[in-house]
């Protein structure tokens, strides 16, 4: 063949094979291996390859039946710690099953659907573990997902048919008095930090760090991962208004590539890639084998406040949700941080580090005077705690075993006071909430690769759907394109050039890129070219993916 033909067909070929998902051999497909194959690939991994089944799969009648372990998953189903102790299990069911099938506690009598969940897992012990499975998924063109807990919102941890790498049980926090990234120039002076091997989870990083006497800038739920997808994607705390999101308290990481080589990587090593682990998303880069942030000390005493203002009709419902939208800039930048409901009023949680009750009283004030109101009720108190008190009381794990979806948008103050009537009048008609209120420190943001946006935003806005484990096809299709329709409602809201979390966003979100990273989209499209040339690491609106799920 002519030479100049060759190589036309090389590039070619290199442009469309690997970016077509379906190119990628899933479980059922001639090109998965045989049996022989995943045997010997197991002696590689140590016997750590594990068949991967859904959470219910043991009580379904067919070979994979259990009674007592039927029991115990009856007894833990919605058990945020069980849940992510299986290899199989997600925290929203839909990513396990659901659009493809069926297999819950309540259609036992039918047979068991895998659906999403990844046919054959690695249950990494080190690191070796991972290159071999990168390696492998590489050489036999395998459709690969990385799964931690499997907390994530858009399906990024499961894959139909897919062979995974499953991180949860890489356990492992080493402190440092004073750390030195790899690279850093002769006399760079250290820093306090904490390197945290990916199945750590926030829970046992807080109790960790609390004998140490410091905290780590991590979320508010118990059973996140704490060096995974949440910090990949940015990570939003109750911490953040002081010290920043927790991607900005990322000092390096160590990653396996694509080409299966560990790499550390901070601002000295690789700057780009450094960028785009700090905000770029989960799955997109590589597999994070460790992540070292910067550690802060323990504030001397914390500000609790709750705040519960009910309504009983659509007027007094504007009028509360209108002035509580209103207030959040100031309640942020007073210094605090909360997770809201306004569903028939405003009902939410407050933190503030180091905070005084005198702060809290000033701040909320405003809103004492909707007590006064006909029709409203009014609940608004603060109590002093401690650390402790923030480990076993304020920390939880909502919405585990469901099935809700989110169209969210970070909301800034010019939307929260200068669109409030339209907030409102979408919130009356489609539910809404915050999953995060806060002003984070943005003193990092131009070295992340997280949203622009965050700059001037107040909070993580969202709206959900939801439906029942029976529900059907058509209700779950109208279900999703009602998602759809809410990110275009809040599009209309905030504008173009608005933006999102990409840890709680839509999995549906039509413009996702614009969306999930705004401008900084095309750089870290242009890395993801040099880390990853053959697109390996492919999941649902990733960066440079072509995985784009339809509703
Ligand atoms: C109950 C609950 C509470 C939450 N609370 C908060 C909160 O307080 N603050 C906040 O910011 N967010 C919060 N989130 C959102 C959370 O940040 C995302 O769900 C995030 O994706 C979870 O990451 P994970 O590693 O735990 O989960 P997974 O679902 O296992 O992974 C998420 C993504 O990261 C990838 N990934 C995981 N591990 C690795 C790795 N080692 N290397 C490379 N890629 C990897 C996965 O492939 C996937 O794309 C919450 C979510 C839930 C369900
Ligand atoms: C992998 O090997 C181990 C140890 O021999 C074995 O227990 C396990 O069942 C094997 N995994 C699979 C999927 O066959
Ligand atoms: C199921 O587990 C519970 C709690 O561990 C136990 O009390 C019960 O006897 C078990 N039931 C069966 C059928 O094994
Ligand atoms: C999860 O696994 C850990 C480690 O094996 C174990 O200590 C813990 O009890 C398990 N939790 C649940 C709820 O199964
Ligand atoms: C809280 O106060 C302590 C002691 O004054 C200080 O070291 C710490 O940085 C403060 N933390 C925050 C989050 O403000
Ligand atoms: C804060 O407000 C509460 C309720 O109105 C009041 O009881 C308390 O004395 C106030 N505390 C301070 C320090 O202002
Ligand atoms: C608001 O409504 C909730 C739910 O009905 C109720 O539990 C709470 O006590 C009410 N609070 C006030 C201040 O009325
Ligand atoms: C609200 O709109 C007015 C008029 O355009 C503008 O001056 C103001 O800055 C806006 N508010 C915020 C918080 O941006
Ligand atoms: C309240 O508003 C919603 C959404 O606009 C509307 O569907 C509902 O009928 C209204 N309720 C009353 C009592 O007016
Ligand atoms: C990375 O290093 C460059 C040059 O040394 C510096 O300007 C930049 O601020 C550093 N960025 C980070 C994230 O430390």
């Amino acid at each position: 063949m002519h030479i100049l033909k060759q190589l036309a067909l090389l590039s070619l070929a290199t442009i469309f094979a690997p970016t077509a998902v379906s190119s990628r051999c899933t479980f059922g497909d001639e090109c998965w291996p045989e049996d022989i194959s995943w045997q010997a690939f197991n002696a590689t991994v140590g016997g750590h390859l594990i068949r991967s089944l859904p959470s219910a799969a043991v009580c379904h009648q067919g070979p994979f039946h259990n009674i007592q372990a039927c029991n115990s998953t009856e007894q833990n189903w919605d058990n945020s710690f069980w849940r992510t102790n299986q290899s199989g299990a997600y925290t929203a069911l839909l990513w396990e099953t659901g659009e493809y099938g069926q297999c819950y506690l309540d259609d036992i009598d039918k047979p068991c659907d895998q659906g999403r969940v990844p046919y054959y897992s690695v249950n990494a012990h080190n690191v070796q573990d991972i290159q071999a499975s990168v390696k492998f998924a590489r050489e036999r063109d395998l459709y690969l997902v990385i799964k931690n807990t499997g907390h994530d919102h858009l399906g990024r941890s499961s894959g139909k048919g897919s062979f995974a790498i499953w991180t949860h049980n890489l356990k492992g926090i080493d402190w440092h008095e004073s750390f030195v990234p790899e690279g850093a120039g002769v006399g760079t002076s250290g820093i306090p930090a904490v390197t945290i091997q990916p199945g750590e989870q926030w829970l046992d990083v807080y109790r960790a760090a609390a004998e140490k006497s410091v905290i780590v800038v991590g979320g508010s739920a118990r059973t996140v991962g704490a060096a995974g997808g949440y910090v990949l994607g940015g990570g939003h705390s109750p911490f953040a208004h002081y010290h920043g999101l927790a991607a900005d308290n990322v000092l390096e990481m160590t990653i396996v590539s694509a080409d299966g080589t560990h790499r550390t990587i901070n601002n000295h090593t690789d700057s780009d890639y450094f960028w785009a682990l700090r905000g770029g998303g989960g799955s997109s880069w590589g597999v994070v084998t460790s992540v070292t942030y910067k550690t802060h000390p323990i504030p001397q005493s914390f500000i609790f406040g709750l705040v519960q203002i009910n309504s009983t009709s659509n007027d007094t419902f504007k009028r509360v949700a209108k002035e509580s939208l209103q207030l959040i800039p100031k309640i942020t930048q007073a210094g605090f941080t909360g997770y809201a409901d306004i569903e028939g009023g405003f009902s939410a949680l407050f933190v503030q580090p180091n905070g005084t009750v005198e702060n809290f009283n000033r701040t909320f004030a405003p809103l004492e005077s909707l007590a006064d109101v006909p029709g409203v009720s009014a609940l608004i108190t603060s109590f002093p705690g401690s650390w402790n008190m923030y480990l076993d009381d304020f920390l939880h794990d909502p919405n585990i075993a469901t099935n809700i979806q989110d169209a969210s948008r970070l909301l800034t103050a010019d939307v929260l006071e200068n669109k409030t009537d339209e907030l409102v009048e979408f919130i009356l008609e489609n539910g809404g909430g915050f999953n995060w209120i806060g002003h984070a420190n943005n003193d990092e943001r131009d070295n992340t690769a997280v949203h622009e946006i965050w700059k001037k935003s107040h909070g993580v806005f969202s709206a959900s759907v939801d439906w029942a484990d029976s529900a059907s096809a058509a209700e779950k299709h109208q279900k999703r394109e009602l998602l759809v329709h809410l990110s275009n409602r809040l599009t209309d809201i905030v504008g173009e050039d608005g933006g999102t979390y990409v840890n709680e966003a839509n999995p549906y979100e039509p413009n996702w890129q614009q969306v999930f990273w705004g401008d900084k989209y095309q750089r870290l499209l242009s890395i993801k070219r040099r880390v990853d040339p053959t697109n390996l690491f492919v999941c649902n609106r990733c960066v440079g993916t072509n995985i784009v799920l339809q509703p």
